[in-house]
């Protein structure tokens, strides 16, 4: 059989799902099995299917579906918008479903047997082609990262990351080491997926915070920038900076060109004003809310500073914390949206979040939300993007990860007079020495 021209002969029709977010042999391998069997249509993964369980496509659906269906024996491409086939099987019913070979184990084994068992009812049948060893999206996507990235990319991903998933998560870094974290922690999760974070926090308190210092907007700009520029060197995903209040507004516009040209993608600044403290404090310390046409002015100046489209704005509303009532809260939203603002963060310390939810709801779906929960744990992902939220961001997890831990080991050196009763505690040499790359 000529394989090349076999499928013209044949009405038997095949379906291939894939990302092809970077095409490679191993796609082209399957899709010259698949024409062999008939008319191939290939189940596009849509943005949102793919950041779902992997990291977000680094091409649009369009510019994917664009490349595909330009692939040898290729004659139609449909989007698969979830990942699980059976939706679109069962609306197909192809003949023939072809997949790499590597999936009868580990994650994917569930999503498999569902295709055998939906094909099963119509005489389908599962075709695996043998694995192409050696090459995977995984591992371009590795060799990219560990290329690095450029601010431009940086800065823009972090929009790429709401138009395809929500919400997106986001956890705080302070360091070098703290931001490799963020970069590279994984876990599988049931029915394939992967979870990661999409992005970092460069929290005003976490970073004061690890230098000694007290979070009162003290620590200043080209300090802050210096931990940006740590965060950076071994990171490529994108970054959201806690801009305190900003400052004078002539100010906030100037640290607004100096964040977008490093790559950060988006500030967030509170509507308070004068010697600034930590919110969690609440009405504990005197703090002083911004006047809102004030605070819409500095929103505004900043929106004309910048030079991209890319780069964000969030605004920061303290009328819970500062116990001032929803309808303040709102009234203030809907006066910093007028001024061009690109999301809100409507923070609260209240572990009920009955009122920051009504809140929320205000808003939902009209500008990006993002959501910090530090007091209120309890709430998963799923419950705050029901609520409104695009982003969540774990605040200051990983410092307050990290202090017990010093505190536990400083203590039993001194209860014991030597580490050995501490060794427990600690990462191995041998690890510690392997865990940044270039150290050996
Ligand atoms: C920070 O992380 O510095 C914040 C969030 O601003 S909070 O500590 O809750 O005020
Ligand atoms: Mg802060």
């Amino acid at each position: 059989m000529n394989p090349s021209n076999h499928y013209k002969e044949t009405s038997a029709t095949v379906y291939v799902a894939m990302s092809a977010d970077i095409v490679h042999p191993g796609h082209i391998n399957i899709l010259e099995h698949a024409r062999q069997l008939g008319q191939v249509t290939i189940g596009l993964l849509t943005d949102e299917a793919i950041a779902s369980y992997k990291r977000a496509p680094l091409m649009s659906y369009a510019e994917r579906e664009a490349v595909v269906a330009v692939l040898k024996g290729v004659t139609n491409v449909v989007p698969q918008s979830t990942l699980d086939y059976r939706p679109n099987l069962e609306r197909l019913k192809p003949d023939y479903v072809v997949h790499g070979d590597d999936w009868k184990e580990g994650v994917q084994a569930k999503t498999r047997q569902q295709v055998i068992d939906v094909l099963e009812t119509w005489g389908g049948e599962l075709v695996e082609v043998p694995y192409t060893e050696g090459i995977s999206s995984t591992r371009v996507h590795q060799a990219i990262a560990a290329n690095g990235t450029t601010p431009a990319l940086r800065r823009r991903y972090l929009k790429r990351l709401l138009d395809v998933k929500s919400p997106v998560r986001v956890i705080e870094a302070h360091s070098g080491l703290s931001g490799l974290i963020v970069e590279h922690a994984s876990v599988s999760l049931d029915a394939g997926a992967t979870a990661s974070f999409d992005g970092m926090w460069l929290s005003s308190l976490t970073d004061s915070t690890v230098k000694g210092r007290p979070d009162t907007e003290y620590v200043d700009l080209t300090s802050r920038m210096s931990t940006i520029g740590d965060v950076m060197e071994v990171t490529t995903k994108p970054i959201i900076y806690d801009g305190d209040t900003g400052g004078l507004p002539e100010h906030f516009a100037l640290k607004v060109k100096s964040l977008e040209r490093l790559g950060v993608s988006a500030v967030v600044i509170e509507d308070k004003i004068g010697p600034k403290r930590n919110s969690l404090f609440g009405t504990e310390v005197h703090q002083i809310q911004d006047d809102p046409d004030s605070f819409a002015e500095k929103i505004r100046i900043a929106k004309d500073a910048q030079a991209t489209d890319d780069f964000m704005v969030i605004a920061r509303i303290e009328s819970l914390i500062l116990d001032q009532g929803p309808e303040d809260a709102i009234k203030r939203g809907n006066t910093y949206i007028d001024a061009g603002v690109d999301g809100l963060m409507i923070h609260s310390r209240d572990q009920d979040t009955t009122v920051l939810k009504s809140v929320m709801s205000e808003f939902k779906g009209r500008t990006p939300l993002v959501s910090v929960p530090s007091a209120f744990p309890q709430e998963t992902e799923e419950d705050l993007a029901e609520a409104g939220a695009n982003i969540v961001i774990y605040a200051n997890h990983l410092l307050r990860a990290s202090y017990p831990a010093m505190v536990s080991v400083a203590e039993s050196i001194l209860r014991h007079g030597r580490a050995l009763e501490a060794e427990e505690l600690l990462l191995p040499i041998s690890e510690a020495l392997k865990l940044i790359p270039g150290n050996q």
